[in-house]
């Protein structure tokens, strides 16, 4: 750490510990949350120095513009430990970088690089007993910032908070997924805030990804907005699709978040050997490749998620199932970035980063 950030930390421990009462071989997701939370205040222009406080409720006003405005980004990382108890975090300055391109396009305050590193590093050596070892299990990490200032002019906030919170956390779905390839709703739009991980893009999601789930789908296949005949993100994912022995992504745009999981993929899959393709694809070369059997796997990508396969997809009244295989691209793929991330392998790609 510098100088310039870790010394001002202030630290306000808690009495007692929560971890006693968390049944760690029994973690769902982001459900459970740690005993300290950090905090730092953006006011008259500047941001202040970070507290690390206990996790508890925080009071705003009812004209903050949060509620009213939605001025909300958010980040979602892990924080792993390998055999001997050291703690790693995977490209965490990707992380740091998205939250300023988000907070750019909402016209929220830039955070520097220091706040979010030296304060993720001093909240996870406090919280480090409670970063899970148990099988895919990892303490996750939520930095955010929303807009804490009040009033109901439809304009920027004066105030901002940056939280990070940090909650141990088993995997995020249960097993394969059904999706449904979504023909009506958008995620995004070009020129709107489809790249940013801002609030509101989930909460537009909701709604369509409900009438999905009561019609048997666990999650939505977004295409693009104008046709909807491409292929864009899997809920809270990326998207990848293997057809013969090529893996397939989507270029991100103004409309796709540039996954880290993603673009980690897309590396690893190339160092195998494997032919990968950014490219644009359609729902009817991904129906053409099902029905003559050229359609291998599809899998979601994301920090959240890892690598998720998915069982089939519905498109129109139909549902198309995907084959069974032996060897996935998606569990290999899956076991090269886990690998990496849990430090149980060489990391040549310098991705990993000790805290
Ligand atoms: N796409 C969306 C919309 C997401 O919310 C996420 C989750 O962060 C991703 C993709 C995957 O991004 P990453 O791999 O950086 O977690
Ligand atoms: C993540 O993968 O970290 C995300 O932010 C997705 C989330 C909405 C659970």
């Amino acid at each position: 750490m510098s100088l310039e950030v870790s010394q001002k930390i202030t630290i306000q421990k808690v009495k007692n510990s929560k971890i006693n009462q968390v049944d760690f071989n029994n973690l769902p997701f982001g459900q459970v949350y740690t005993d300290h939370m950090l905090v730092c205040d953006f006011e008259n222009g500047k941001w202040s120095s970070p507290k690390i406080v206990p996790y508890g409720a925080i009071s705003l006003d009812p004209s903050a513009k949060i509620f009213h405005y939605g001025q909300s980004v958010f980040e979602g990382m892990k924080a792993y430990k390998d055999a001997q108890d050291d703690i790693w975090l995977f490209r965490p300055f990707d992380n740091q970088k998205r939250l300023n391109i988000s907070s750019k396009r909402l016209a929220m305050p830039e955070l520097p690089e220091a706040y979010f590193m030296e304060g993720l590093e001093a909240l996870l050596l406090l919280e480090k007993d409670w970063i899970p070892t148990t099988k895919d299990s990892s303490l996750y990490i939520r930095p955010f910032i929303f807009a804490s200032g009040n009033g109901f002019h439809a304009s920027p906030s004066d105030k901002y908070k940056f939280i990070i919170a940090c909650s141990p956390s088993g995997p995020y779905f249960g097993g394969k997924l059904k999706v449904l390839i979504e023909q009506h709703y958008s995620r995004s739009a070009n020129g709107g805030v489809g790249f940013a991980k801002a609030g509101g893009n989930y909460a537009g999601q909701f709604y369509p990804t409900n009438l999905a789930i009561q019609k048997g789908y666990q999650q939505v296949i977004w295409t693009d907005d104008t046709t909807h005949e491409y292929i864009e993100e899997a809920g809270a994912m990326n998207i990848f699709i293997r057809i013969n022995d090529t893996l397939i992504t989507a270029p991100t745009s103004d409309r796709i978040l540039d996954g880290i999981t993603r673009k980690s993929i897309i590396e690893i899959a190339k160092d195998q050997g494997i032919a990968v393709e950014v490219r644009n694809i359609s729902v009817h070369e991904i129906i053409e490749a099902s029905d003559n059997g050229s359609l291998k796997e599809m899998f979601g990508a994301g920090t959240a998620a890892v690598i998720s396969p998915i069982s089939g997809f519905g498109y129109q009244e139909k549902d198309y199932v995907l084959p069974e295989l032996d060897n996935t691209f998606a569990a290999t793929l899956k076991k090269q970035i886990t690998d990496i991330q849990y430090n149980r392998s060489a990391d040549k790609f310098g991705w990993r980063y000790s805290v």
